[in-house]
């Protein structure tokens, strides 16, 4: 017995057609966008800047922590190396803005993007590079971090010009 396919019969409705250009709401690219965080704005009081540096700062930490004590694969050290690398020049820019990043503090940065730049190629050399990654991080986060927050915090006026 021959298998036979039929077809549904054709619908007496009209098909359906796409939304008119006009029906979609415009402003939802621009919603979108937001909520992604592309577009979102960056804080302008420095009190809402270090919360935001600070909350870097903790996931730095975390990262540094779990690459020391499980596997530091390749990758996973990469993403440290952004993130601290993102981390310390959105630090200088704002710590610069609020005229509290001194030569020395900027110095610091640039010792440690050096050290990070260089992640070993080995697993045993990368610990060694991860533990002098924590140790610079930790004492800066303590020692010069502190103190220009400190400072920046205690400015007398609200940032202006902080527009980025
Ligand atoms: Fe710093």
């Amino acid at each position: 017995m021959p298998l036979v396919l039929t077809l549904p019969a054709p619908s007496s409705a009209a098909p359906p057609q796409p939304p008119a250009a006009d029906a979609q709401p415009a402003a939802l690219p621009r919603a979108r966008r937001q909520r992604s965080g592309r577009h979102r704005r960056w804080p302008r009081l420095w009190s809402e800047r270090s919360q935001l540096l600070e909350r870097q700062h903790a996931r730095i930490e975390a990262l540094l922590e779990q690459l020391i004590d499980g596997e530091p694969c390749f990758a996973r050290c990469q993403q440290l190396v952004r993130a601290l690398g993102l981390h310390l020049r959105l630090e200088e820019r704002w710590l610069a803005e609020a005229g509290c990043l001194c030569p020395g503090h900027r110095v610091s940065h640039r010792q440690a993007a050096q050290l990070a730049g260089l992640t070993p190629a080995g697993s045993a050399e990368r610990l060694g590079w991860l533990l002098d990654l924590q140790d610079w991080f930790h004492q800066h986060r303590f020692g010069a971090d502190a103190v220009a927050y400190a400072r920046a915090a205690a400015a007398p006026t609200p940032l202006s010009s902080a527009s980025r």
